[in-house]
Protein backbone atom coordinates (compact mmCIF):
# COMPACT_ATOMS: atom_id res chain seq x y z
CA UNK A 1 0.00 0.00 0.00
CA UNK A 2 1.27 3.49 -0.96
CA UNK A 3 0.65 6.41 0.38
CA UNK A 4 -0.32 9.87 -1.67
CA UNK A 5 0.22 12.56 0.21
CA UNK A 6 -2.55 15.65 -1.46
CA UNK A 7 -0.79 18.83 -1.85
CA UNK A 8 -4.16 20.95 -1.39
CA UNK A 9 -2.33 24.32 -0.23
CA UNK A 10 -2.78 27.73 -0.91
CA UNK A 11 0.51 28.61 -2.44
CA UNK A 12 3.48 27.05 -4.31
CA UNK A 13 5.25 28.09 -1.73
CA UNK A 14 4.16 25.73 0.74
CA UNK A 15 3.57 22.93 -1.10
CA UNK A 16 7.51 23.38 -2.26
CA UNK A 17 8.14 23.80 1.57
CA UNK A 18 5.95 20.58 2.47
CA UNK A 19 7.65 18.73 -0.72
CA UNK A 20 11.37 19.67 0.63
CA UNK A 21 10.30 18.33 4.22
CA UNK A 22 8.97 15.27 2.67
CA UNK A 23 12.16 14.73 0.66
CA UNK A 24 13.78 10.93 0.60
CA UNK A 25 10.03 9.23 1.94
CA UNK A 26 8.42 6.66 -0.26
CA UNK A 27 5.54 8.56 -1.16
CA UNK A 28 3.55 9.58 -3.44
CA UNK A 29 2.38 13.62 -4.30
CA UNK A 30 -1.25 14.31 -5.39
CA UNK A 31 -1.59 17.56 -6.92
CA UNK A 32 -5.06 18.68 -7.42
CA UNK A 33 -7.74 21.05 -8.76
CA UNK A 34 -6.32 24.06 -6.65
CA UNK A 35 -3.08 23.91 -7.03
CA UNK A 36 -2.65 22.97 -10.51
CA UNK A 37 -5.27 25.46 -11.20
CA UNK A 38 -3.26 28.25 -9.94
CA UNK A 39 0.39 27.17 -10.74
CA UNK A 40 0.01 24.96 -13.64
CA UNK A 41 2.54 22.43 -15.20
CA UNK A 42 5.45 25.07 -13.37
CA UNK A 43 5.04 23.31 -10.16
CA UNK A 44 5.18 20.24 -11.67
CA UNK A 45 8.74 21.15 -12.59
CA UNK A 46 9.90 22.78 -9.12
CA UNK A 47 8.66 19.85 -7.20
CA UNK A 48 10.88 17.81 -9.85
CA UNK A 49 13.70 19.74 -8.64
CA UNK A 50 13.27 18.52 -5.40
CA UNK A 51 13.17 15.16 -5.32
CA UNK A 52 12.23 12.40 -8.30
CA UNK A 53 8.66 11.98 -6.48
CA UNK A 54 5.93 9.89 -7.93
CA UNK A 55 3.17 12.64 -8.92
CA UNK A 56 -0.68 11.66 -9.05
CA UNK A 57 -2.41 14.94 -11.16
CA UNK A 58 -6.13 14.29 -9.71
CA UNK A 59 -8.20 16.81 -11.91
CA UNK A 60 -11.11 14.21 -11.89
CA UNK A 61 -12.07 15.02 -16.13
CA UNK A 62 -15.44 14.98 -16.75
CA UNK A 63 -16.34 15.62 -20.77
CA UNK A 64 -17.20 14.34 -24.01
CA UNK A 65 -15.21 11.50 -25.35
CA UNK A 66 -12.66 13.33 -27.80
CA UNK A 67 -12.24 16.20 -25.19
CA UNK A 68 -11.21 13.77 -22.50
CA UNK A 69 -8.70 12.04 -24.73
CA UNK A 70 -7.74 14.85 -26.11
CA UNK A 71 -6.93 16.32 -22.34
CA UNK A 72 -5.61 13.15 -21.37
CA UNK A 73 -2.99 13.20 -24.22
CA UNK A 74 -1.74 16.81 -23.07
CA UNK A 75 -1.67 15.29 -19.42
CA UNK A 76 0.48 12.27 -20.93
CA UNK A 77 2.96 15.03 -22.32
CA UNK A 78 3.50 16.56 -18.80
CA UNK A 79 5.20 12.96 -17.96
CA UNK A 80 3.01 12.56 -14.33
CA UNK A 81 2.29 8.84 -13.25
CA UNK A 82 -1.09 8.68 -12.97
CA UNK A 83 -4.16 10.69 -13.57
CA UNK A 84 -7.65 10.64 -13.13
CA UNK A 85 -11.14 11.10 -14.64
CA UNK A 86 -15.31 10.49 -13.61
CA UNK A 87 -16.62 7.03 -14.36
CA UNK A 88 -19.50 8.32 -14.85
CA UNK A 89 -18.51 10.51 -18.34
CA UNK A 90 -19.36 6.61 -19.62
CA UNK A 91 -17.16 3.68 -21.29
CA UNK A 92 -17.46 5.12 -24.52
CA UNK A 93 -15.34 7.79 -23.02
CA UNK A 94 -13.04 5.97 -21.21
CA UNK A 95 -12.57 3.92 -24.17
CA UNK A 96 -11.58 6.84 -26.27
CA UNK A 97 -8.82 7.54 -23.73
CA UNK A 98 -7.31 4.40 -23.38
CA UNK A 99 -7.07 4.06 -27.29
CA UNK A 100 -5.44 7.21 -27.34
CA UNK A 101 -3.23 6.70 -24.26
CA UNK A 102 -2.00 3.20 -25.45
CA UNK A 103 -0.51 4.49 -28.71
CA UNK A 104 2.17 6.47 -27.13
CA UNK A 105 4.99 5.20 -26.09
CA UNK A 106 4.52 5.77 -22.53
CA UNK A 107 1.55 6.43 -20.73
CA UNK A 108 0.69 7.51 -16.77
CA UNK A 109 -1.90 5.25 -14.82
CA UNK A 110 -5.44 6.12 -15.52
CA UNK A 111 -8.19 5.70 -12.69
CA UNK A 112 -11.61 6.53 -12.77
CA UNK A 113 -13.75 8.11 -9.97
CA UNK A 114 -16.67 6.39 -8.90
CA UNK A 115 -18.32 8.68 -5.64
CA UNK A 116 -16.82 10.83 -3.92
CA UNK A 117 -15.62 10.04 -0.67
CA UNK A 118 -17.77 13.02 0.65
CA UNK A 119 -20.89 11.55 -0.38
CA UNK A 120 -23.53 10.10 2.48
CA UNK A 121 -25.54 7.71 1.06
CA UNK A 122 -28.60 9.89 1.67
CA UNK A 123 -27.69 12.43 -0.46
CA UNK A 124 -25.90 9.91 -3.10
CA UNK A 125 -29.29 8.18 -3.25
CA UNK A 126 -31.45 11.99 -4.29
CA UNK A 127 -29.20 12.02 -6.75
CA UNK A 128 -28.33 8.72 -8.67
CA UNK A 129 -31.15 6.76 -7.68
CA UNK A 130 -28.79 3.66 -6.72
CA UNK A 131 -27.08 2.86 -3.36
CA UNK A 132 -23.16 3.97 -3.28
CA UNK A 133 -22.18 0.32 -3.33
CA UNK A 134 -24.03 -0.62 -6.20
CA UNK A 135 -23.39 2.13 -7.83
CA UNK A 136 -19.45 2.08 -7.46
CA UNK A 137 -19.45 -1.76 -8.34
CA UNK A 138 -21.25 -0.60 -11.49
CA UNK A 139 -18.66 1.95 -12.33
CA UNK A 140 -15.53 0.08 -11.59
CA UNK A 141 -16.68 -2.90 -13.76
CA UNK A 142 -17.21 -0.50 -16.74
CA UNK A 143 -13.66 1.03 -16.10
CA UNK A 144 -12.34 -2.52 -15.99
CA UNK A 145 -13.75 -3.40 -19.19
CA UNK A 146 -12.48 0.03 -20.67
CA UNK A 147 -9.01 -0.98 -20.15
CA UNK A 148 -8.14 1.53 -16.79
CA UNK A 149 -6.36 0.56 -14.65
CA UNK A 150 -7.96 1.86 -11.37
CA UNK A 151 -10.68 3.42 -9.50
CA UNK A 152 -11.22 5.71 -6.98
CA UNK A 153 -13.69 4.84 -3.93
CA UNK A 154 -13.88 4.82 -0.35
CA UNK A 155 -12.12 2.06 1.99
CA UNK A 156 -15.43 0.43 2.05
CA UNK A 157 -15.95 -0.51 -1.51
CA UNK A 158 -12.34 -1.78 -2.27
CA UNK A 159 -12.42 -5.39 -1.68
CA UNK A 160 -15.81 -5.53 -3.38
CA UNK A 161 -14.37 -3.72 -6.08
CA UNK A 162 -11.17 -6.37 -6.44
CA UNK A 163 -13.71 -9.42 -5.82
CA UNK A 164 -15.99 -8.15 -8.90
CA UNK A 165 -12.83 -7.37 -11.15
CA UNK A 166 -9.39 -8.18 -10.65
CA UNK A 167 -6.86 -8.42 -7.83
CA UNK A 168 -4.69 -6.40 -9.66
CA UNK A 169 -7.00 -3.65 -10.87
CA UNK A 170 -5.58 -0.29 -8.29
CA UNK A 171 -8.11 0.97 -5.28
CA UNK A 172 -7.17 4.23 -4.18
CA UNK A 173 -9.06 5.52 -1.26
CA UNK A 174 -9.34 9.24 -0.29
CA UNK A 175 -11.49 9.70 3.35
CA UNK A 176 -8.15 8.48 5.50
CA UNK A 177 -7.66 9.46 8.80
CA UNK A 178 -5.07 7.04 10.29
CA UNK A 179 -5.11 8.53 13.82
CA UNK A 180 -9.00 9.51 14.62
CA UNK A 181 -8.47 13.14 13.41
CA UNK A 182 -11.21 15.39 12.48
CA UNK A 183 -12.80 14.35 9.11
CA UNK A 184 -13.67 17.45 7.77
CA UNK A 185 -15.94 17.57 4.39
CA UNK A 186 -15.68 13.99 4.01
CA UNK A 187 -17.98 11.10 4.92
CA UNK A 188 -17.01 7.57 4.34
CA UNK A 189 -13.68 7.73 6.62
CA UNK A 190 -11.59 4.88 7.61
CA UNK A 191 -8.44 4.15 9.38
CA UNK A 192 -4.82 2.86 7.75
CA UNK A 193 -5.96 -1.09 9.19
CA UNK A 194 -9.30 -0.79 7.67
CA UNK A 195 -7.62 0.35 4.52
CA UNK A 196 -5.40 -2.39 4.85
CA UNK A 197 -7.35 -4.70 5.69
CA UNK A 198 -9.44 -3.70 2.84
CA UNK A 199 -6.66 -4.39 0.00
CA UNK A 200 -6.53 -0.40 -0.96
CA UNK A 201 -3.26 -0.07 -2.94
CA UNK A 202 -2.84 3.85 -2.72
CA UNK A 203 -4.62 6.00 0.20
CA UNK A 204 -4.50 9.13 -0.22
CA UNK A 205 -4.19 11.60 3.13
CA UNK A 206 -4.32 15.80 2.83
CA UNK A 207 -4.84 17.46 5.71
CA UNK A 208 -3.77 15.42 8.67
CA UNK A 209 -0.65 15.38 7.46
CA UNK A 210 -0.30 19.72 5.87
CA UNK A 211 -1.93 20.91 8.60
CA UNK A 212 -0.14 18.94 10.81
CA UNK A 213 2.64 21.28 13.09
CA UNK A 214 5.31 18.45 11.91
CA UNK A 215 4.50 16.91 8.60
CA UNK A 216 7.09 14.82 8.28
CA UNK A 217 6.53 12.93 11.76
CA UNK A 218 2.78 11.99 10.96
CA UNK A 219 3.64 11.01 7.37
CA UNK A 220 6.77 8.81 9.36
CA UNK A 221 4.27 7.24 11.80
CA UNK A 222 1.80 6.31 8.85
CA UNK A 223 4.54 4.80 7.01
CA UNK A 224 5.67 2.96 10.08
CA UNK A 225 2.10 1.48 9.97
CA UNK A 226 1.64 0.59 6.77
O1 LIG B 1 -7.61 16.53 3.26
P1 LIG B 1 -8.12 15.17 2.87
O2 LIG B 1 -7.30 14.03 3.44
O3 LIG B 1 -9.60 15.00 3.10
O4 LIG B 1 -7.87 15.16 1.29
C1 LIG B 1 -8.38 14.20 0.43
C2 LIG B 1 -7.94 14.50 -0.96
O5 LIG B 1 -8.42 13.48 -1.82
C3 LIG B 1 -8.43 15.82 -1.53
O6 LIG B 1 -7.38 16.34 -2.34
C4 LIG B 1 -9.61 15.45 -2.40
O7 LIG B 1 -9.75 16.29 -3.51
C5 LIG B 1 -9.22 14.05 -2.86
N1 LIG B 1 -10.31 13.16 -3.21
C6 LIG B 1 -11.32 12.81 -2.32
N2 LIG B 1 -12.33 11.96 -2.73
C7 LIG B 1 -12.34 11.45 -3.95
C8 LIG B 1 -11.31 11.77 -4.84
C9 LIG B 1 -10.30 12.62 -4.42
O8 LIG B 1 -11.30 13.27 -1.19
N3 LIG B 1 -13.27 10.58 -4.30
Amino acid sequence: MKLCVAFDMASSTECLELAKKLKGLDIWLKIGLRSYLRDGARLLDELGKIAEFKVFLDLKLYDIPNTMADACEELAKIGVDMINLHASAGSKAMSEVMSRLNALSKRPLVLAVSALTSFEEAEFKALYKQNINEAVLCMSKMAYESGLDGVVCSVYESLVVKNATNSSFITLTPGIRPFNEDKNDQARVADLATAKANKSDFIVIGRPIYRASNPRQVVESILSEL
